[in-house]
């Protein structure tokens, strides 16, 4: 099957090298010409390196590379099979984009958007088949993030959910499913990862380099809270926390902090920036976590943890995913080193409601309720997984 991708940036590149290493003919299209030569010599580089490491041929690199057309009109994806939006995440320029390719591609096309934040509803509203449309959501870098989260929207026909799904297991992705509700499931259970971090921070109890030292040592995080922020930019971060807040009708549960905004004001973006929490000029040293102090670390760590089994359960009361694939999305998407459901059980859900309401308690403060499928379960000494 043909497959076009739209948007030839970090996403539209890494997901056609997906697609054409999995042996599709790809059509990559971007508005503007040097963004896709930037494209292809970026593949090309990449593809040279595995070469070099010995993990691909030159035959394989040469094939892959011709797989891929670089293109500019829409007229060119008219034999694909699929059609895969990564544009700038503006609501009305991808409108606007899917009208257009729907003049373009035969009547079972599927159309997709890899949008973050957008709501996939919205985008497919602007086709006249609006039942081809469904959200394929990648994880940057694409080529080595396995997870791939697919988001039927209201409009989405089942079929074309079994056959989207289909093809991205085929690419040896990790696949679940999501509502196309704000964040979908990764953006959206991660948040208190950040936020509750920030918040211990804030209150006084610990410094950056503490807390990032609980997440990591004791609770098995690959990178801790700041060092995450650090690494992804504390303007996107930022970003991302302030669209989820707003398009959950500013539920206190996702508030962005001022901390991380000022970060991100100063333009202390991270390691992008050589300052951020951290700084990452040459010769500077890593702080040491400010103490070993025992007690304090497991209270941080549980703190964040059990904020993050909260809206993990949320998100499962509310049917955003099945409880499977929220743990798996945790798992493959942000390297989570347990399933937060999984993680649960282990802990105790009683103990769990405790907490949270311990700490609903102390600051009443609508963000640290308690999901009522936590407490029923709690009063029925269920658990998640037998
Ligand atoms: P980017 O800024 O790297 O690339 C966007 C590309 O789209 C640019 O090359 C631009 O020239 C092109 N473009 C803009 N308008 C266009 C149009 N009308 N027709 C064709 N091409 C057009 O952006 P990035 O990071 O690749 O993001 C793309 C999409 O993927 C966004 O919707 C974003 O929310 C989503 N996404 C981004 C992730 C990330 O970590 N960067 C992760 C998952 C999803």
């Amino acid at each position: 099957m043909k497959i076009g991708i739209i948007g030839s940036g970090a996403m539209g590149s890494g997901i056609a090298q997906v697609a054409a290493q999995c042996g599709h003919q790809v059509v990559l299209i971007d508005t503007s010409q040097p963004a896709l030569d930037k494209s292809r010599a970026r593949l090309s580089s990449i593809l040279a390196r595995l070469v070099e490491k010995g993990k691909m041929d030159d035959a394989g690199r040469t094939a892959i590379e011709n797989r891929i057309s670089y293109e500019q009109e829409h007229a060119r994806l008219a034999h694909c099979g699929m059609v895969i939006e990564a544009i700038v995440e503006r609501l009305d320029i991808k409108k606007q984009v899917f009208q257009s390719v729907e003049q373009h591609v035969a009547d079972d096309c599927i159309l997709a958007t890899n949008t973050s934040s957008l709501s996939v509803a919205a985008i497919a509203a602007a086709c006249a088949k609006s039942e081809r449309v469904v959200g394929i959501h990648f994880f940057n870098p694409a080529p080595l993030m396995p997870l791939v989260e697919i988001v039927p929207c209201v409009q989405t026909s089942p079929d074309v959910l079994k056959q989207s799904r289909a093809l991205v297991d085929g690419w040896k992705k990790v696949t679940v499913v999501a509502k196309d509700t704000p964040g979908f499931i990764v953006n959206r259970v991660a948040r208190p990862f950040y936020g509750e971090a920030l918040r211990i921070y804030e209150e006084g109890f610990a410094d950056f380099a503490t807390i990032d030292h609980a997440m990591k040592a004791l609770g098995g995080f690959r990178m801790g809270p700041f060092e995450l922020m650090d690494f992804i930019g504390n303007d996107v971060n930022y970003a991302v926390t302030e669209s989820v807040f707003e398009s959950f009708y500013y539920d206190p549960r996702y508030k962005p902090s001022f901390t991380q905004k000022r970060h991100a004001e100063a333009g202390w973006l991270g390691r992008k920036t050589g300052r951020g929490y951290y700084n990452y000029a040459e010769g500077a040293e890593h702080p040491a976590p400010g103490t070993e102090d025992s007690e304090l670390l497991e209270n941080i760590l549980w703190r964040i943890l059990v904020m993050l089994i909260n809206e993990a359960a949320d998100a499962l009361y509310l049917n955003i995913a099945s409880k499977e694939d929220i743990d798996l999305a945790m798992t493959k998407g942000v390297n989570y080193p347990k399933g937060l459901l999984a993680w649960a059980d282990e802990k105790g859900i009683a103990h769990c409601v405790e907490t949270l309401d311990r700490l609903y308690d102390e600051y009443r403060e609508d963000r640290y309720r308690c999901s009522p499928l936590l407490r029923r379960m709690a009063q029925k000494g269920e658990r998640f997984y037998a």
